[in-house]
């Protein structure tokens, strides 16, 4: 499973990246707010820090509009991945910049028949979120299971089931059991992923025992 970072924090993806355990980066508006930084420039710099997929969410509503926005981000750089809603004319966008070779994200995804769309417009990803429908009370990795059975039965579906709105390590370990092909995941849970308290309680019972031999490996 690939692993992208939901961010569009410079700082925390260049530190993520660090692992060598990142393959992409998903960013929202609500992302660039947040980052208070110019959405171009803080785009490019992503691109040129992570190879993998960069997604760049346009921001108009009707398919004119979205097309020259998918157009201008998709210049950027190699590894720009457009990201577009859910609606008709996103997946009209959807299906013209696949055509011209450009990766496409489809986000906004509540329903497993809104992704059949999607894999049908020739998305690249699929953005179901699943804390947003935990979080009106729905079962968001039902939906992810639902997509990942209907998707399988298609193996000409080239859409990869990219699951967002990550809140916790489960999400992850949940999407990995279902063979989700992604998950991006915001860099404090990304972070978790590493963590056990019996790790680290571990590690410092060995090193303190290491340290008792009077030893050194170099
Ligand atoms: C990523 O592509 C999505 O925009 C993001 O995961 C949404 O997450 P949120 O529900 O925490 O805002």
């Amino acid at each position: 499973m690939k692993f992208f970072v939901d961010t569009a924090e410079v700082a925390e993806i260049k530190d993520l990246a660090a692992s060598g355990l990142l393959d992409g980066v998903t960013t929202n508006p609500s992302l660039i707010l947040k980052s208070g930084r110019p959405m171009l420039e803080v785009i490019k710099e992503i691109c040129a820090i992570v190879p993998g997929p960069v997604s760049a969410e346009t921001v108009a509503t009707n398919h004119a509009k979205m097309l020259e926005e998918g157009r201008k981000l998709a210049k950027l750089a190699k590894n720009i991945a457009v990201k577009v809603p859910l609606t008709p004319d996103g997946l009209k966008t959807c299906k013209v910049l696949s055509s011209e070779g450009t990766m496409v994200n489809v986000t906004l995804c509540f329903s497993a028949a809104q992704a059949l769309l999607a894999a049908k417009a020739g998305a690249t990803f699929i953005s179901p979120f699943v804390g947003r429908l935990d979080d009106i009370g729905q079962d968001g990795m039902h939906l992810i299971d639902e997509i990942m059975a209907i998707y399988r039965q298609y193996p000409h579906f080239k859409t990869e089931v990219l699951v967002a709105s990550v809140r916790h390590t489960q999400h992850v370990v949940q999407a990995a059991k279902m063979g989700a092909h992604v998950a991006t995941v915001p860099p404090n849970v990304l972070r978790q992923c590493f963590k056990h308290v019996l790790t680290d309680n571990g590690l410092k019972a060995f090193l303190d025992d290491w340290a008792k031999t009077g030893q050194s490996i170099l």
